[in-house]
């Protein structure tokens, strides 16, 4: 099906959707009886999404919001309450029938919030090419979007285009562990469920890079469908458009504390835990960003972490035989690779199997926030148990 086609099917697929009322899509963990003190019931019931982009402490006062595929507008009139009065959100979206029922909608919000008038306009447009001026934008939200978009290169590119400089994202979507087989993407039907058209996550997040994004990076994610062996995820991402960096006067060095033993951040300079690394101005900039922020010194003269240090982090795994019990993890950035204790590479959007003693690693509070985890195991697992070799030779 050409491209224009695919738009059409999921387009038409939505209308239905918002005249009907069908339930879609996914778990989104909205704090429904929270948005009914201020969003009418018709758009509530209408919200298609697979997270809560506008709701995780991304959106500041005063901001210019864009939401792409704003449906009957959920998110952007989330939105509208975050930025206040001072604010303002464009929501834009295909689908005429979503319009009609966001545009309706906006004004009844603005009274329930207090405002003279709306901050919120509804402009029809595709993510493809948004009717969205160059640099204009502090922050874009998505709700369950680009999955449906045929081009998401285009797309990315265009969220590139919009944002201002030092501008950032905040998107939940729907990906795949693996790349979606021929017969499910051209399956009609599926592309309106979200299935069809979601990509792997290396591949995602590699058309985000591939636009100028960096620092990208998991808020959020959630197991949704196995279909045919393949694992569908909402995710929530969030990434920056950062601005042109100044080379300060004197050198920066950085200093990686963990948890990882080595890192590749995006840019592709490698870092091991401990050892100082003069960085160039964007380099630092970047590692400026959470959460890279969180996880490096940054000072004008080397300075070697030493374990006995309190802001060295490392997790080392227990001594004990592993178990093998189907679990993958899903690394998700902001690095390219990385390296734990036990030697295990993990590379951005590649699944890794790992058995019970690493996952119990990368459930700590220093990798969670960095992996997203899946089981392929169908049916019961013997686990027998595997010795494992000091340097970490089972896996
Ligand atoms: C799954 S619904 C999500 C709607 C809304 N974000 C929410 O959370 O309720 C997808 C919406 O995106 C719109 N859409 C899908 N593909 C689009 C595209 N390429 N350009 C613009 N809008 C698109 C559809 O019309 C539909 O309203």
């Amino acid at each position: 099906m050409s491209y224009d086609g695919i738009a059409q099917t999921v387009s038409d697929r939505y209308a239905r959707a918002a005249v009907t009322g069908e339930q879609m899509c996914c778990p989104t963990g909205y704090d429904f009886e929270d948005l009914r003190t201020f969003i009418p019931d018709e758009v509530l019931k209408i919200s298609y999404g697979c997270g809560t982009p506008a709701g995780l402490d991304t959106v500041r006062v005063g901001e210019t919001v864009l939401d792409i595929g704003a449906g009957a507008g959920i998110d952007c009139f989330a939105a509208a309450r975050l930025v206040g009065p001072t604010g303002n959100v464009i929501g834009i979206d295909m689908t005429d029938t979503m319009l009609d029922i966001a545009r309706r909608h906006a004004p009844v919000v603005a009274r329930n919030l207090g405002y003279v008038s709306s901050n919120v306009e509804f402009r029809k447009g595709m993510a493809e090419a948004m009717p969205v001026a160059d640099d204009s934008i502090d922050l874009i939200i998505s709700n369950c979007v680009i999955n449906l978009a045929p081009d998401k290169r285009k797309v990315f590119r265009e969220m590139h285009r919009v944002l201002r400089p030092g501008g950032r994202f905040t998107i939940s979507d729907i990906v795949s562990d693996q790349p979606v087989p021929q017969y499910l993407v051209h399956d009609t039907k599926k592309w309106g469920n979200c299935l069809s058209g979601a990509l792997q996550v290396n591949d995602y997040v590699g058309g985000m890079m591939e636009a100028g994004f960096l620092g990208i990076h998991q808020v959020r994610f959630a197991p949704w469908q196995v279909i045919d062996g393949i694992h569908f995820l909402s995710i929530t991402l969030t990434g920056y458009k950062l601005p042109e960096a100044m080379e300060p006067n004197g050198g920066l060095f950085v200093t990686m504390r963990g948890p990882f033993s080595r890192a590749t951040d995006e840019l592709g300079q490698s870092y091991r835990r401990g050892i100082p690394q003069p960085v160039n101005a964007h380099t630092a900039q970047l590692l400026g960003t959470p959460p890279y922020q969180s996880l490096f010194l940054v000072s004008e003269t080397p300075v070697i972490l030493e374990s006995s240090d309190p802001q060295w982090l490392a997790i080392l795994p227990e001594q004990k035989p592993c178990l093998w019990k189907g679990d993958y993890a899903l690394f998700t950035g902001p690095f390219a690779e990385v390296e734990d204790d036990d030697y295990h590479l993990y590379r951005r959007g590649i699944p890794l199997e790992i058995c019970t003693k690493t996952l119990k690693v990368l459930e700590t509070d220093a990798y969670r926030p960095h992996f997203a985890m899946i089981n392929r195991a169908t049916g019961e697992v013997s686990g027998t148990q595997v010795a494992c070799t000091p340097s970490g030779g089972c896996c």
